[in-house]
Formats: structure tokens, C-alpha cells, sequence
């Protein structure tokens, strides 16, 4: 199922790339971390770390496994998103960065609300999860919720995005999520590493049968 969407992800283009002055920089700070390793050797790492972190959270933000209940079995909810960093499109889960005093749960069903529009009912958090540890402290939770197709609000959904949110919303049966990643990369767009991870896992799942 396509939403349709006037704000259409794939519209943006990369103007210019150039180094960012670290006085200059919003949204993420480089660091330089020396520790010692297992000898005793003295050693130093580079690391980005958000400047965002909310201050008493225990993660970053939230990642949503959304899952419509239709018909034809369990669907997974996707979004489209031009991503600067890989200049592409990206293939994601709903996500976003926790509030201040907000759980990852209410992040979860806000964020869901904003991006896409559905109401949700929260099932279940996974563990802390790294996002890309050699790189950045990043940290955030897959939380896992259920869609009501029967709800009246979710017959016909409308996203609150922000201004410069360009978001398109697609649903994939998770039977087919492998498959339909295999697709999109076909077609140019980038695979998340959620989307990619957990599209493996349900291969796993069926070839090992649990
Ligand atoms: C995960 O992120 C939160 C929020 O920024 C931070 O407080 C917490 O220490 C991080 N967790 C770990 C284990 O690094
Ligand atoms: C954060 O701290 C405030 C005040 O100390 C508290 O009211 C709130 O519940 C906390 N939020 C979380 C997510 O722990």
C-alpha cells in the first residue's frame, strides 16, 4: 500500500560538500578519546557525538517497528527519506530523537503520530541498541507497535511534518521485506541498517524455522 504525499522525498540535491568547521557545527561534535588497549598500549580514537542528547534519558532516540495488522497478514510500515550524507534516498523505520522527560515509548507513539500519522499502541522495547559503535556513541530502542486497522483515526492518516521533513510513508509485507529490499537497492535507494538487519533476521527465522 502507497501513501500518496506531496512532499515527495526524492526531490532534494546535493549543492556543494566542503569540511565543517567544528565552531561551526549544530548538531554533532568530534571528539578524541585516548585509552589504553588490553597491553597497555596507549592508543586514540576519533568519535562523532550528537549534541542532542537529552539530558535524562537513557537513549538517544527511538526506532519504530510498526506493524498494520491487514487482511493479507502483518505489514511493516517504511518511509522514504532523502538522506544528505549518502545523497539518496533512504529506506528507514519511523524514528526519532527522545524529548526531554519523554520515555522511549511516548517518543515512539508521538514520533509515529508526526511522521506518518497513525495511532499506535506500544508493545514492547527492545535492548539499547549502537547504531555504529566504532564510529559514535549513538544509542537508541526498537520499539515495537501495533496498528489498528479498524480505528476510525487510521483510516485515513495525515503526517504533521515539520518544515523541513520530507517523508514518504510505504507499508511492506513482512513476508516479503527481504525481497523488497533487494528491490529498492535495485532501484537506487539506500537500505537502513534497521531495515536491512531485520529484513536478514526474518530470512534467518525461515530458514532456520523459529
Ligand atoms: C545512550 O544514550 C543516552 C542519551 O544520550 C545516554 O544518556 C546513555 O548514557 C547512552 N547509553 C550508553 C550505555 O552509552
Ligand atoms: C527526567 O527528569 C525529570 C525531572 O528530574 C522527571 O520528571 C522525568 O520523569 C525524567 N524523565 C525520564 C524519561 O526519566
Amino acid at each position: 500500500m502507497a501513501q500518496s504525499n506531496a512532499r515527495s522525498a526524492q526531490a532534494s540535491k546535493i549543492l556543494e560538500t566542503s569540511p565543517l568547521d567544528p565552531a561551526e557545527a549544530r548538531w554533532i561534535r568530534l571528539g578524541k578519546i585516548t585509552y589504553t588497549d588490553p597491553l597497555g598500549v596507549k592508543r586514540v580514537w576519533e568519535t562523532a557525538e550528537r549534541q542532542t542528547r537529552p539530558k535524562n534519558s537513557t537513549i538517544d532516540g527511538v526506532g519504530i517497528i510498526a506493524i498494520l495488522d491487514t487482511a493479507q497478514g502483518p505489514e511493516i510500515l517504511l518511509q522514504k527519506q532523502f538522506r544528505p550524507p549518502i545523497n539518496k534516498v533512504s529506506i528507514e523505520v519511523p524514528a526519532g530523537l527522545i524529548d526531554e522527560g519523554e520515555t522511549p515509548e511516548q517518543c515512539a507513539v508521538r514520533e509515529l503520530k508526526e511522521e506518518t500519522g497513525y495511532v499506535g499502541a506500544v508493545e514492547k522495547t527492545s535492548t539499547v541498541m549502537f547504531h555504529d559503535p566504532g564510529l559514535t556513541n549513538a544509542n537508541s530502542s526498537l520499539v515495537h507497535i501495533r496498528i489498528d486497522m479498524s480505528l476510525p483515526e487510521n483510516q485515513s492518516p495525515v503526517p504533521e511534518l515539520e518544515e523541513n521533513e520530507f517523508i514518504e510513508c510505504f507499508t511492506v509485507p513482512l513476508a516479503t521485506l527481504y525481497e523488497e529490499t533487494k528491490r529498492l537497492e535495485q532501484e537506487g535507494f539506500g537500505i537502513d541498517a534497521r531495515v536491512g538487519t531485520l529484513a536478514e533476521a526474518i530470512e534467518l527465522g525461515k530458514k532456520y524455522s523459529f
